[in-house]
């Protein structure tokens, strides 16, 4: 059971990774234009806060092209970085090439089981189904969370659910009761997992009592 976060603000990823509970941090176009700087730099700060995987989504419209830029990805930051790819037939591709070149790859935008089995085949580090857009869209996130960890559990594949798109604390729980091995969250979504109004009530009470 392991947490990554899902941003791009380095100040945000600063005050989390501090409290030592999170295993790494994905990242994708849209939270990279909102963070409203140099992707580059935005990687290279990241990385300097220690964090030891690091998703970072490559362009391409083919196998060919998100490979190329894979290996660009991966020279300028190594190990740290894992490739993560648009569950297409060209980005199965490239993860199939890449996997069996050694690096860790994160299939995303999955939606379905099969596209979660294409996955596991291709040799994916991580396949992440994303929770919140199914729901958006009226289907069943969760349940779809389920399907693959059973899958993948009873065919002894090797490839990590990490449950994405993730908007509430409950989510987290559910995700993890279901199989998911890993939850990316937003920051808020972290902070509020710690936080609930009978600890804030109770310490309050046990505060007064020490001073007593
Ligand atoms: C996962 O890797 C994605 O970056 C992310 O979870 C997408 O979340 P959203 O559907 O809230 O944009």
């Amino acid at each position: 059971m392991k947490l990554f976060l899902d941003t791009a603000i380095v100040s945000d990823i600063e005050e989390r990774v501090s409290t030592g509970l999170i295993d790494g941090i994905t990242t994708n176009p849209t939270l990279i234009r909102k963070s409203g700087r140099d992707p580059w730099k935005v990687y290279t700060d990241i990385i300097e806060l220690g964090v030891e995987d690091l998703s970072i989504e490559v362009n391409g419209e083919s196998s060919k092209e998100l490979i190329e830029n894979a290996v660009c990805v991966n020279k300028n930051y190594g190990n740290v970085a894992t490739i993560k790819l648009p569950c297409t037939i060209e980005g199965l591709k490239a993860c199939k090439y890449l996997s069996n070149i050694g690096l860790r790859v994160n299939m995303t935008l999955v939606f379905t089981v099969s596209q979660s089995i294409l996955c596991s085949l291709a040799g994916a580090t991580y396949v992440s189904p994303f929770i919140g857009r199914m729901d958006d869209n009226s289907l069943d996130g969760i349940k779809l969370i389920n399907d693959i960890s059973n899958i993948y559990a009873s065919n002894g594949v090797k490839t990590k659910v990490l449950a994405a798109s993730v908007r509430d604390v409950q989510s987290v729980g559910v995700a993890f009761g279901v199989g998911a091995d890993i939850c990316t969250i937003p920051p808020k979504v972290f902070d509020d997992m710690a936080s609930h109004v009978l600890t804030d009530k109770g310490l309050e009470q046990f505060n007064r009592d020490f001073l007593a």
